[in-house]
């Protein structure tokens, strides 16, 4: 066609005109064919099925998480059995799949610091050989032990382990980056997001620690603003391995160590949250291009945002975000997901969904 841009642009025009049209036209025939549906057609949504009753489920850990879970899978009509600490060790688990063969098994234990991932690493592979979907929420497995998930994509999901809520993993699998540069900014963490707001309307460590504890979303084991930090970033290192790992290696994988996590200091605390500068832990992610190899740099730390407009999809309270700019200058295009983060209802509403989706119910 050797048609100009305002061309285009006319011809664009006149396909919008001619689809009103049809629309106007149709809505008589749309009216009349409703009408006829609503008097014959009755659609069925049962909640569950009488053969969903009989099907039993696992969930490994009975803390906030694993109790909320519970509720939800018995009101869906699940039988549930908690795997506990107490239940016993590994040999005690395979047993139990082995006895109850259980539809699926929902790992829902926190990682220890100096674990890392290990725990959820053996309820996953034994899982695994016994051929039982798992679905987990916890982060150090994906950050640590990435192989078991490249290998086995039909048996584990881990939608809810990075973004909550926001399903962030998802949003981001279904974009495509191999031929053009890419930068993906995102905000993991939905706890210290909330204490760096607090901070920013002008509240105290302490006061915004409070503030935190009342949402109850924040990682087990803080006991004051330091610890409570530490942790979430902690958290916050492992999801952007557990990032990296799931989304963008092609073989090797990184661990938080590897994006050099440290404890922060109080000195380190009141560096960023004294002043009138306002915080945010942004994690980046940014593509290079090579002749022959395509090289990530990953950055995870404190970024000063004040107003600068680059960083003004950033979200709020407790959510967590993602923006993504393809291409250069941003010509593959733009693109934002926010959404809450962690919380119980979000978090179990994605572990049912990948449960869902992982046993076609
Ligand atoms: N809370 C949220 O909103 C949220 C959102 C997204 C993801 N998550 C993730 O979900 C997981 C659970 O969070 P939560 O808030 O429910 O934590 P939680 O209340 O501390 O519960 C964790 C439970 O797991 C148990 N556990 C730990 N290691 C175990 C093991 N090896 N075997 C059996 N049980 C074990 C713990 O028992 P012990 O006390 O005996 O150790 C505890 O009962 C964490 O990985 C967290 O990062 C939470």
């Amino acid at each position: 066609m050797k048609g100009s841009f305002g061309q285009f642009i006319a011809c664009f025009l006149i396909k919008v005109n001619n689809c009103k049209i049809a629309f106007k036209n149709g809505l008589n025939w749309h009216n009349k064919l409703v009408s006829t549906l609503e008097k014959t057609t009755k659609f069925n949504s049962t909640k569950f099925n009488s053969s969903m009753k009989t099907k039993k489920v696992v969930i490994v850990g009975k803390g906030k998480v694993g109790t909320h879970l519970a509720g939800r899978l018995e009101a869906w009509g699940f039988g549930v059995s908690f795997f506990t600490r107490q239940s016993g060790d590994l040999k005690k688990f395979e047993e139990l799949l082995k006895r109850e063969k259980p539809k699926a098994v929902f790992v829902t234990i926190d990682t220890k610091k100096e674990d890392k991932g290990q725990a959820a690493f053996g309820y996953l592979e034994s899982c695994i050989i016994h051929d039982v979907p798992v679905i987990t929420c916890e982060k150090g497995s994906p950050a640590y032990h990435a192989e078991i998930f490249k290998k086995n994509p039909g048996l584990i999901a881990y939608s809810a382990a990075v973004g909550g809520g926001t399903q962030i993993l998802n949003y981001c699998q279904g974009r495509f980056w191999y031929d053009q540069k890419v930068e993906i900014h995102a905000v993991l963490n939905g706890s210290l997001n909330f204490f760096f707001e607090a901070i920013a309307q002008g509240k105290n460590c302490e006061q915004a620690y409070e503030d935190v504890l009342l949402l109850d979303s924040a990682e087990s084991g803080s006991t004051d603003p330091l610890s409570f930090v530490n942790n979430e970033r902690r958290d916050l290192y492992m999801k952007t391995a557990a990032f990296y790992n799931m989304l963008i290696a092609k073989d090797s994988f990184i661990t938080p160590e590897q994006l050099r996590y440290f404890d922060l200091d109080q000195a380190g605390l009141k560096r960023i949250t004294e002043g009138s500068d306002r915080y945010r832990f942004v994690v980046s992610f940014l593509s290079h291009r090579g002749p022959n190899k395509d090289q990530w740099e990953v950055k995870v730390a404190p970024r000063k945002i004040n107003d600068d407009p680059f960083y003004s999809w950033i979200p709020g309270g407790i959510e967590n975000g993602v923006r993504i700019i393809e291409g250069e200058n941003g010509i593959g295009g733009k693109y934002t997901l926010v959404g809450d983060g962690a919380c119980l209802v979000p978090t179990t509403s994605v572990m049912l969904a990948d449960f869902k989706r992982l046993c076609y119910l």
